[in-house]
């Protein structure tokens, strides 16, 4: 077993800055300006100088749909290309494994629930995020094929929703939890009477509290390579009509919920199936909906709701 540090590529994200906190022992955590992945030469070096006993590649452009649907290309060409270096300099350099981070949007929109890893060719990604989705649904075929020519050792996890304290809340880049909260805490605070959702509440999402997401990565990453994929799952379907009740209990929202079924809701259903990482890694997710959600809710008052002490 190699001895050399643990390598969190992505670690100034809303994933890797809880990676950081939690790691166990000694890591680097270089920023894009000291790492541009973009760059395989800048990727080969850096890991021939520090040869990492194990990368986790967390690193990504990342949004939601709008941001998905107004950089396509971006999407499509930095994700594959940040995954590819990562990748093709640790075979180059010969390092033992790389813990490659993946998207629930790998899978095929209409996948059967819960969805197993299995699944993940049996249909297209959803068009919104399709550049997004097949650029890291093909890194797991790159991560395979250099581990059967080059013997690159690799684990490819693929995390649901994550949500949690240092979320993205500004629009462009917000999903459903951390847009929501912000919405009921604005309108607490403007003493609306309602909050419009869009949808009719029936869509269910698979949410997994940040915190649990990184110590399953860690203990994924810190372990010997597997060569496989593995979801990482809540193991709970929630639906939007439960999340946005909880929402207006944490934020203290007394208003009614206004169900706008003209606008669309989503996917209808997404539940990842767990099971293979629960044999494995013994991983099961330990926060519940409200506790996380109320961590969420601290950290948004705390640092960018209104009069927030640490602005942004
Ligand atoms: N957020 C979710 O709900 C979720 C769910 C499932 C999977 N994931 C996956 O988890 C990973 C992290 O997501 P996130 O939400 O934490 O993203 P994020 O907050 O947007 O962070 C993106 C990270 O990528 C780094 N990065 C971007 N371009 C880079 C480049 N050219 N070279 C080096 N580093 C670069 C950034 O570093 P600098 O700040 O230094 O530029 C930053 O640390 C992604 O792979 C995403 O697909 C996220």
């Amino acid at each position: 077993m190699s001895t050399g540090p643990l390598l969190i590529l992505g670690g100034s994200g809303f994933l890797g800055k809880h990676l950081q906190h939690y790691s166990p022992g000694e890591h680097l955590a270089p920023r894009s300006g000291e790492l541009n992945l973009l760059d395989l030469s800048a990727c080969e070096a850096y890991f021939s100088q520090h040869r990492p006993a194990s990368v986790i590649h967390a690193a990504g452009f990342v949004g939601g749909i709008g941001l998905n649907k107004e950089n396509p290309g971006r999407m499509a060409v930095e994700n594959l290309r940040m995954g590819l270096n990562v990748l093709e300099a640790a075979a180059r350099v010969g390092l033992p494994h790389v813990l490659v981070v993946s998207t629930v949007c790998v899978y095929p929109k209409d996948a059967s629930i819960p969805t197993s890893e299995a699944s993940m060719w049996e249909g297209a990604p959803a068009e919104d995020t399709m550049p997004y989705g097949a650029a890291k649904r093909m890194l797991h075929t790159v991560a395979d094929a250099l581990h059967r020519q080059y013997g690159l050792g690799y684990t490819y996890v693929i995390p649901t929703n994550l949500y949690g304290p240092g979320d993205h809340f500004e629009e462009a880049k917000s999903h459903v939890v951390p847009a929501l909260l912000k919405r009921a805490d604005e309108s607490r605070r403007a003493g609306l009477k309602e909050l419009v959702v869009w949808g009719d509440g029936t869509q269910t999402r698979d949410l997994l509290y940040v915190e649990d997401a990184a110590k399953g990565l860690l203990k994924m990453a810190l372990g010997p390579a597997t060569n496989e994929a593995y979801n990482l799952s809540s193991n709970r379907e929630t639906s939007v009509r439960e999340l946005a009740e909880a929402i207006c209990k944490v934020t203290d929202f007394a208003g009614e919920l206004v169900w706008d079924t003209t606008k669309p809701g989503g996917a209808p259903r997404r539940g990842l199936d767990g099971t293979k990482a629960k044999e494995r890694f013994g991983f099961v997710a330990e926060t519940g909906l409200e506790e996380g959600l109320r961590q969420t809710y601290n950290w948004y008052l705390d640092n960018v709701a209104p009069g927030a002490a640490v602005s942004g």
